[in-house]
């Protein structure tokens, strides 16, 4: 039963935008955080308001127009950012101030200078800090995937005890595996005694390609809600991909979790922010590359026209994508030429097909993708003589 719901936490606006190339204005981000709206995240992390004045005026423009969603502020643990945070979610129907500081040693020691002593009352004041703006509160132990757990959990214990509502662990270099990134959201599931005062959450990065298995190993270990973005950019190699998450969750029956999520505008959505972005969806990209639902081997294929289920996964309506295509190249078949002919409205006999897929295969050794166009040439030639 799917009766466990995860939460979530879009920063598509916030870890996605700081992209180069990918800066919106406030317009731009409001048109984007209406959509994200209508897809059912929970969270929107709307940006970062101390960072310039635009991204200010961005967070207060959501925070006003976007009423379903909690909608979220990032700054560091400086109050001087957890204000202009507090100040651009004032108007929201619900708004999350996300707060935090490096945890790891070489956070702590070569980019903060600081001690683990230090760190943690810098992490707690933060906290009380924000709680001064609201009630919904989030701390971010940064680099807590490669922070000492015993560590981290302490200072967990401590922001949680100071008002935290939500505690993010964030794997920021992407560097955990799966299975240690898993046992570091259980080890603080199990050890610290107020947890059960807080949510935890993933956000994992994808250096090594890990973010998405991550964030599913921190869900199934314990983690309540999962911060993703759409196409999973982000900084360097990316955030978590939404979809990917989102699909795993759903197409795992066995898996006890369910999101918000109404995956038939995915791919609208992943179009919308992809353009707006200026940032190109690589063809295989899951769930929403171009080739997501194209089948272009003859063996596939054939297994395919048989029955869709040999080879696909997910039904493309479930994620808003195109139907499935049989793609015409130098690797396909006679039943996928004998399909695509037949679609085109030819019938098609044997002896006929044996001849045109002579001829189909020369061309299609020329070229990369025979179209439409073609076959209609092959097979219209090919019934003449
Ligand atoms: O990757 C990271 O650690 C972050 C924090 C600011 C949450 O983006
Ligand atoms: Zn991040």
């Amino acid at each position: 039963m799917k009766n466990k719901q995860v939460q979530i936490f879009d920063t598509t606006l916030r870890d996605g935008e700081q992209v180069p190339g990918c800066r919106l204005d406030p317009e731009e981000k409001l048109e984007l955080a209406l959509e994200l709206e209508a897809l059912g995240v929970d969270i929107i992390e709307a940006g970062f308001p101390v960072s310039s004045p635009g991204d200010f005026q961005a967070v207060q423009l959501i925070a006003r127009e976007v009423r379903r969603p909690v909608i979220c502020a990032l700054s560091r643990a400086v109050e001087a950012d957890i204000e202009a945070a507090g100040m651009a979610i004032r108007q929201a129907r619900r708004g999350r101030i996300h707060t935090g500081i490096g945890t790891s040693d070489f956070h702590i020691r070569h980019k903060l200078k600081d001690t683990r002593e230090g760190v943690l009352a810098r992490a707690v004041a933060a906290v009380k800090f924000a709680r001064r703006f609201t009630d919904d509160v989030e701390f971010y132990a940064e680099d807590a995937g490669r922070t000492d757990n015993e560590y981290l959990a302490e200072i967990i214990h401590a922001v949680i005890r100071a008002g935290a509502t939500v505690v993010n662990i964030p794997d920021t270099t992407g560097y955990c595996l799966p299975e240690q990134y898993g046992e570091k959201i259980k080890f603080l599931s199990d050890r610290v005694s107020n947890i059960d005062r807080a949510i935890i959450s993933t956000h994992c990065h994808n250096d090594l390609g890990l973010a998405t298995a991550n964030s599913i190993a921190g869900v199934c270990n314990g983690a309540g809600q999962v911060e993703c973005t759409i196409n999973g950019i982000g900084e360097r190699a990316g955030n978590a991909s939404l979809e990917e998450v989102v699909m795993i969750l759903k197409q795992h029956s066995h898996m006890p979790f369910h999101t918000n999520i109404r995956t038939n505008m995915l791919n609208r959505v992943s179009r919308l922010v992809s353009g707006k972005m200026r940032m190109p969806v690589q063809a295989n990209k899951a769930i929403v590359g171009a080739n997501a639902f194209a089948h272009s081997s003859g063996i596939h294929q054939d297994g395919v026209i048989k029955h869709k289920e040999t080879y696909e996964i997910i039904s493309p309506a479930d994620v808003g994508a195109d139907d499935s295509s049989i793609i015409l190249t130098a690797r396909s078949g006679r039943s996928a030429l004998r399909y695509r002919a037949e679609k085109l409205g030819f019938s098609v006999s044997d002896d006929e097909l044996e001849k045109g897929y002579a001829r189909f295969i020369e061309l299609a050794d020329a070229k990369q993708v025979v179209d439409d166009d073609d076959i209609m040439k092959l097979f219209v030639t090919h019934a003449a003589r």
